[in-house]
This record gives structure tokens, sequence and C-alpha cells, in this order.
């Protein structure tokens, strides 16, 4: 496999939460992970294999909490992806989509804030560690983001007819080629870096975060399909291309299409120029700043473009990952 001489930044990366040792989760997810698969992880000494998907440790104990915790009112939007599909993009064009009234006058809080801090991760920061939070609170429409998969998602908002979900997805192969820097990125200091060839075949096998991508895209496609009211599909690769056109997609499945008012005063492009990676990752926050998780802002930032993959992977190991999604993806009308 062809690998070019490109590594993530040297300097001294953040070690996030996650990264503590496997020992500190509590009793249930001990007894949990003793009888699940595990595999070697990326960045935490294991993942493992929960419902059909790979996590690690402290993520499960989010996974659990939220499963059993949660519960979805009537107007919560999710905005759901696996990680490396930009999610940090999504998260914050929807949030400035949908509290645009809430924020006309400037400074936007996207000027202030990381995305992922104005939008968090269910599992992975409202419930992390087995927490229970108070989401009373939360102003409506209550905007989440997960990576859970369908199959995973809590019941009250599988059984929901009425809450909305976005789901992003992208191409598996620069998904992988962005997990690989953004792992290696927050590698604790003096920890080698995963060569490629390292985790190709892990991520082609579906053990690396959330994985396997292709499975956690097609069971979302598969319910968009049955319920286009309730599931929208978005492709980071459309969204680059065009991205006014999602957006309006984007506002009028969630129930605050632009006023031709609006139009009229360039909200659209607005929103897209505020939510730009050139915008968003020349942020102080977003150069210097940290998420309340401990991963450095910057490390979400590295060039957010399509088809990056082909400055890393060789035809023969694009051909593997072409291979997959045609097997996986036959008949559903499904291409990444
Ligand atoms: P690359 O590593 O290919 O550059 P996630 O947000 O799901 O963690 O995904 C991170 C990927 O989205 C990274 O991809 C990152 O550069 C890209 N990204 C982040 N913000 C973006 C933005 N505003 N516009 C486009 N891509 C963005």
């Amino acid at each position: 496999m062809q690998i070019k001489p490109k590594m993530p930044s040297e300097t001294s990366p953040a070690t996030p939460e996650y990264l503590q040792q496997e020992e500190s989760v509590g009793e249930e997810v001990k007894e949990l992970i003793s009888r699940l698969p595990k595999e070697k992880g990326w960045l935490t000494a294991h993942l493992y294999q929960y419902q059909g998907f790979w996590y690690p440790v402290r993520h499960l104990a989010g996974v659990l909490a939220c499963q059993k915790h949660f519960l979805s009112e009537d107007n919560d939007i999710f905005l759901v992806s696996t990680p490396k599909s930009g999610t940090t993009w999504l998260k914050a064009i929807v949030f400035a989509l949908v509290n645009r009234s809430r924020f006309p006058t400037k400074p936007h809080p996207l000027t202030a804030s990381n995305p992922h801090d104005l939008v968090p991760f269910l599992e992975i920061n409202h419930y992390v560690d087995g927490r229970i939070p108070d989401l009373s609170s939360s102003p409506s429409p209550r905007l989440f983001s997960t990576h859970l998969p369908l199959l995973s998602l809590p019941e009250s908002v599988g059984r929901s007819h009425a809450c909305k979900i976005v789901y992003l997805c992208r191409n598996p192969k620069d998904i992988f080629v962005s997990l690989w820097h953004f792992t290696n990125g927050l590698k604790p200091l003096h920890s080698p870096p995963n060569s490629m060839a390292d985790v190709v075949d892990m991520f082609l096998r579906g053990v690396s975060l959330f994985g396997p991508c292709w499975d956690h895209a097609l069971h979302y496609w598969n319910l968009c399909k049955e319920d286009s009211g309730r599931v929208m599909f978005v492709r980071f690769e459309e969204m680059k291309e065009r991205p006014k056109a999602q957006l309006r997609r984007l506002s009028e499945f969630l129930g605050c299409p632009f006023s031709a008012a609006e139009e009229e005063a360039g909200a659209v492009e607005e929103i897209l120029r505020l939510c730009s990676f050139e915008n968003l990752s020349d942020l102080e926050v977003n150069r210097s700043g940290r998420l309340s998780s401990g991963e450095e802002n910057r490390v979400f930032f590295r060039r957010g473009v399509v088809g990056d993959w082909r400055n890393y992977l060789d035809d023969e190991t694009a051909a593997r990952f072409d291979r997959i999604a045609e097997e996986k993806f036959r008949g559903s009308g499904l291409v990444l």
C-alpha cells in the first residue's frame, strides 16, 4: 500500500478524557465488557463490539446511560453521523440555521465556541461515564448529536415519529484517511502514531470508532427510504458541491424554511460563510481552544475536501473499500 510521508501534527496533542484507564468505569460496564468481543483500539487500549458496532469503553458507559435514561421530545432534532463524516460542519450549520432568530446580531456563539460544545453528543458528552444530565431546560427545539447506530438509539427516539433525524455520511475512503489523522493527532505525547498499514485492515473489518461505517449509513438510509419525513440523508460531498441547495433542503426538512426576505438579505450565504471551513478553522477558539472533553479544537479541522484519500491510498486498497461498499449496498440504492 502506498503511504505518502505526511504525518499528523508533531506538536503536543490533547489527551482526551476517554484515553483514561478502562478500570475507571463502573461495575455495570465492567460486567458488560467482560462478555463483549474485544480488539486493540486505534487510540484507546481496546474497542468493544456492542450491538454490532465498536466503541472505546468510556463511550460504552455513555451509550448504556443514554439508552436507559434519554427521553426524546416531539420536536427534538438529532444530528447523526459516523466520526469524520463532517459532523463538526453539520453541527455548525444546523445550530446556525435553527437558532437564526435567537442570534440575529453579532458576535454569533459559533465565533466563541466550537460546534461540538454548542451541540454536544448524547453518548460522548451528555451521558459520558454514565452521567444522567438534566436536559429539560434546553431551548426548543432541542438539538442533539450522536454517533450511535440506528439499532442502538435510545428507545424513545426510535419510537418517536415526531422528532427529526439528519444523517450525514461521507465516502468511507475519506472517512478512513480523516480518522487516521484524527486519532494520531490525539495520541498522547511519546506514543507512536499508527501507520496506515496498522489500521486499514481494522477499518475494513469495521473495527473503528462506531464502525463499520457502511452498516451505520445503510441502516439510516433504509429508514430514510421508509420515512423521509423523519430522516434526511445528507452527503458531505453534496454539501461541498451544492451547499446552498443542501442548506435550503435542511431548512425545509427541519420546518424552518428561509423566507423571501431572508433570501433577499443573503441569510443562506451568511450561514454558509459563518460555517465554512475557512472561517471556523481560522477562529481563535478553534486554533487554540479545547473541548470540555479534552480534545484540542483544531483537530476537527484538517483539510475539509472531497477525495483526499487519493493522496494516501493506492488503487488496490481503494478497490478493497469499493468492494465492501458494493457488497453491503447492493440493491439498496445507496452509493457512497
Ligand atoms: P478531513 O480530515 O478530511 O479534512 P468530523 O467533524 O465528523 O469529526 O469530521 C471531520 C472532517 O470534517 C475533517 O475532514 C475536517 O477537516 C472536516 N471539516 C470540519 N469542519 C468543516 C467545515 N466547516 N467544512 C468542511 N469540512 C469540515
